[in-house]
């Protein structure tokens, strides 16, 4: 009886302390920017309300009591700040409003179930309760640019940095907790994608469901969905009296933890940094500019031959101070030299790329071709780009080399000093006249602005991506049978078994370079020659989306193929596996990469190639997971005079257009077709054909058309937030690949326009009624 007397008192003096611990707002209280400005926590560490913002007020969440207002939270960042006369009122009836003085309400929260209280807490969550004294809402649901103590940054969620440290609007830097594990950093207005990213945590894969934690010992670390700690970003044991700890995206770029010493009032200091780097941040120079570090201070310079566009704003970017005269008018009064800017590096938007022996070579082919803007050697790949250049900054550990185009007048030839530390030979100058004009300098701002709005997307890989391997070998390399053996170990590792062969795991130099090597199983008797030739074709493909080749075999009967090693796979293997979830962006750009790849065998390449076989399993994923076609140029080698009538059905069943069955020509379209299936595949996370599904839903390009004439389309995607319109545009390209008749289908040129928007796609007909259509 007495013992539970004591449980009924102890309870009691522990709800009474849980009630003390808490300043609770009630309804009807209200606050104004001039008297009653907050609300405090009770620890007196956070207040709730408002604070000065440009010339005006906004409301958020602050550290209390120190003189410089350090927001933690913002309500509507992006909103402009309000006046003196607006009122915040917790209401009667449980609302959470600002009122203008003219009575115009804005919502702070919209809670799903009735307010009855709110509090400020002393972990800096605001909150509401309701009648039952439940939590029914908390900003610590919609972080800003900071998390606290207890915080979670939850799965797919991310932070945005402030535009300065005094602007609480959104800025040009984003922290993401990825649905793939990976906690990632990217700038705004970019994919989800590696070559935008400039710090990652490296925890892709390592489950699904992985939140960011921050806990009161300054312990930052990933958790996956089971509870487990995947990654420590800071070891914790901080000491915790007196102390409070944050995480926050700065309006650098940079995302640091801090700690706020509550002794001596106003001691912020950084505990860890993402980067020690201030120039990683990408983007942080605006257009054209690059990012140079003095005394690791970042400072942003523009390019020779460019002017700032905005002194004192960096990210407003660089413009050129000469006008360039356009390439379709032949006006060759202006002329132009190439000046080096060594040791720096930007996106790799380029055009084309050449392989050239000397950094001189490279100058001088930029120089020639009038399309080209500038130009990036290293190694011996030689890189041509358009303006603008993004998020370029001096890297002193890169050997790259770049050469910007600038013009001169004949006047100034012996002025102007290169920025770097060489200068291009002026043998190559051409001697021209000089023409200056306010309207063409307008013109080429607007222009440069035009091209970057409608690039953005498809931009390619940035240098530090590395997705280019420079250090590869040009020349295609003969093995002998033995060499293979030696390199696979027997053929001990198999890594699949494809439509041409087997393939197995090896390695070359000395075990440093792992490679894929491809045995053909059922090449038709051919000579040695006709081999080698098709070997030559093969080996002179380069392009970012196609598996190169390395070297082959051709030893008796043994016919081998050396590929390099893709470690991530297939994109059957992503695709297909619940698990690993794709966002749409992801596929998107995946799809767009596969349909270059395709393009370039089609159009680019020096003689063309008919895939035949174009289908996910073919479409290997490399470690930053760009997609790179494979097989291809083997459809020839199994039968000679692919273009012609064909008694055996090549591709795989699903994929194959339907003129291979109707016994006429094949043609390019025929990839075409596999394409479109493909891509329907991508918007829709599931294979074509796929009896697990009621069966008006098995053949996905059935399936796909009623849904489209049924103006249906979401049944088909499950991610959510896809834009309507470009799901459907996707959607349009995807149809139009996969008519009966291959001369109505688009050419790869065509699909890539498609895809990117910048052709208008008419409504495609039914797949198999192209006779009423012709
Ligand atoms: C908000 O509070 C102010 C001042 O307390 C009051 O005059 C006003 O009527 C309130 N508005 C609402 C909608 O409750
Ligand atoms: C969480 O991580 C642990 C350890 O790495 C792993 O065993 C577990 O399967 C993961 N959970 C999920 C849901 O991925
Ligand atoms: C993810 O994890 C959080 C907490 O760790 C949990 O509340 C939530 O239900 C999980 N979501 C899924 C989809 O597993
Ligand atoms: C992270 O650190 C904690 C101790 O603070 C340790 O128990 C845990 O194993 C570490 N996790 C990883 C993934 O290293
Ligand atoms: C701030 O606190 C740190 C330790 O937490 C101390 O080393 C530093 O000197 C303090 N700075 C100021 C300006 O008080
Ligand atoms: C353009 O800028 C360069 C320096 O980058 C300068 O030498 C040149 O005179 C400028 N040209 C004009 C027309 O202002
Ligand atoms: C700096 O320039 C960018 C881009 O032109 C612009 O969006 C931003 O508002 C400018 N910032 C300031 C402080 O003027």
């Amino acid at each position: 009886m007495a013992s539970l007397l004591f449980i009924i008192f102890l309870s009691a003096i522990i709800t009474t302390e849980a009630q003390q611990g808490e300043s609770i707002v009630n309804l009807g209280s209200s606050l104004t920017p001039t008297s009653k400005s907050s609300w405090q926590s009770q620890s007196g560490v956070y207040a709730f309300g408002f604070y000065q913002q440009g010339n005006g007020y906004a409301v958020g969440v602050f550290f209390a009591g120190i003189p410089e207002k350090t927001v933690v939270w913002t309500f509507n960042r992006d909103e402009p700040p309000a006046l003196a006369s607006v009122t915040l009122n917790f209401t009667s009836d449980g609302r959470l409003i600002m009122q203008s003085a003219q009575g115009e309400e804005t919502a702070i929260a919209n809670p799903p179930e009735r307010a009855a209280s709110a509090s400020m807490l002393d972990s800096g969550n605001f909150v509401l309760y309701n009648s039952d004294k439940k939590t029914v809402w908390q900003s610590f649901d919609y972080p800003t640019n900071t998390l606290l103590q207890g915080q979670r940054l939850t799965d797919g969620k991310e932070l945005f940095s402030s535009a300065s440290e005094s602007d609480q609007s959104t800025g040009i830097f984003r922290l993401k907790m990825q649905t793939d594990g990976n906690l990632v950093q990217y700038p705004v207005q970019t994919t989800d994608t590696s070559q935008y990213a400039y710090w990652a945590s490296g925890t892709y894969g390592k489950g699904s469901n992985v939140s960011l934690c921050l806990d009161d010992d300054g312990h930052l670390y990933l958790l996956n969905s089971t509870g487990t700690n995947i990654k420590n970003l800071t070891k914790g044991g901080y000491p915790t009296k007196d102390v409070v700890y944050f995480v926050r995206i700065d309006a650098d770029g940079i995302f640091r933890l801090f700690s706020h010493n509550l002794d001596k009032k106003g001691n912020f200091s950084v505990l860890w940094p993402s980067s020690y780097n201030k120039c990683a941040p990408m983007g942080l120079c605006g257009l054209n500019g690059f990012c140079t570090l003095n005394d690791q201070v970042a400072n942003c310079l523009c390019l020779p031959g460019f002017v700032s566009v905005n002194p004192g704003n960096w990210s407003s970017g660089c413009v050129r101070n000469f006008t360039a005269a356009s390439c379709k008018s032949k006006d060759e009064s202006t002329k132009y030299i190439m000046q080096p800017v060594p040791n720096t590096v930007w996106e790799y938007s380029y055009y084309s790329y050449l392989i050239l022996l000397t950094k001189d070579d490279c100058a001088a082919a930029c120089l020639k071709d009038c399309n080209c803007e500038a130009a990036s050697f290293r190694d011996k790949y030689c890189y041509k780009q358009r303006l603008p250049l993004r998020f370029g900054r001096r890297d002193l550990n890169d050997a790259n080399i770049a050469f910007i185009k600038v013009a001169i007048s004949t006047s100034t030839i012996n002025k102007i000093e290169p920025l770097g530390r060489e200068r291009y030979s002026q043998k190559d100058i051409m001697i021209l006249g000089i023409s200056f004009g306010a309207f063409g300098l307008i013109m080429s701002v607007i222009s440069a602005i035009a091209v970057y709005k409608n690039r953005v997307q498809a931009y390619r890989r940035l240098s530090n991506g590395g997705s280019v391997d420079l250090s590869m070998d040009v020349s295609l390399r003969s093995f002998t049978y033995s060499d293979l053996e030696k390199m696979t170990n027997g053929f001990k590792e198999e890594l699949g078994r494809g439509s041409f062969g087997t393939v197995y795991k090896g390695t070359m130099w000395n075990g440093q370079k792992i490679v894929a090597v491809k045995r053909l199983e059922k090449v038709l008797t051919e000579g040695e020659k006709e081999f080698q030739t098709e070997m030559k074709v093969i080996g002179r493909t380069h392009h970012k989306n196609l598996v190169r080749l390395l070297g082959y075999c051709h030893d008796g009967e043994n016919r081998l193929l050396v590929y390099e090693y893709m470690s991530n796979g297939s994109l059957a293997d992503i695709l297909f596996k619940p698990e690993e979830k794709l966002c749409w962006d992801e596929r998107i750009e995946i799809a767009r990469n596969i349909a270059k790849g395709i393009l370039y065998l089609h159009e680019e390449c020096e003689s063309q190639i008919i895939h035949c076989d174009i289908k996910p399993q073919n479409i290997l994923m490399d470690e930053y997971r760009c997609p790179k076609i494979s097989d291809f140029g083997l459809a020839k080698l199994l039968k000679p005079d692919q273009t012609n009538t064909f008694t055996g059905i090549r591709g795989t069943k699903g994929y194959v257009a339907p003129e291979w069955h109707r016994k006429q020509p094949v043609t390019v379209k025929a990839d075409v077709y596999s394409f479109g299936i493909v891509l329907l595949e991508l918007i829709c996370c599931r294979k074509s054909v796929d009896w697990s599904y009621p069966e008006e839903e098995a053949i996905l390009e059935e399936w796909a058309y009623s849904c489209f004439e049924a103006r249906e389309l979401d049944k088909l995607v499950s991610d959510k937030d896809v834009d309507k319109k470009q799901l459907e545009r996707i959607f349009k390209v995807g149809l139009w690949c996969i008519l009966d008749e291959p001369s109505l289908r688009p050419s790869m040129k065509k699909v890539l326009l498609m895809l990117e928007g910048t052709v208008d796609i008419p409504i495609p007909p039914s797949p198999t009624s192209f006779l009423s259509t012709i």
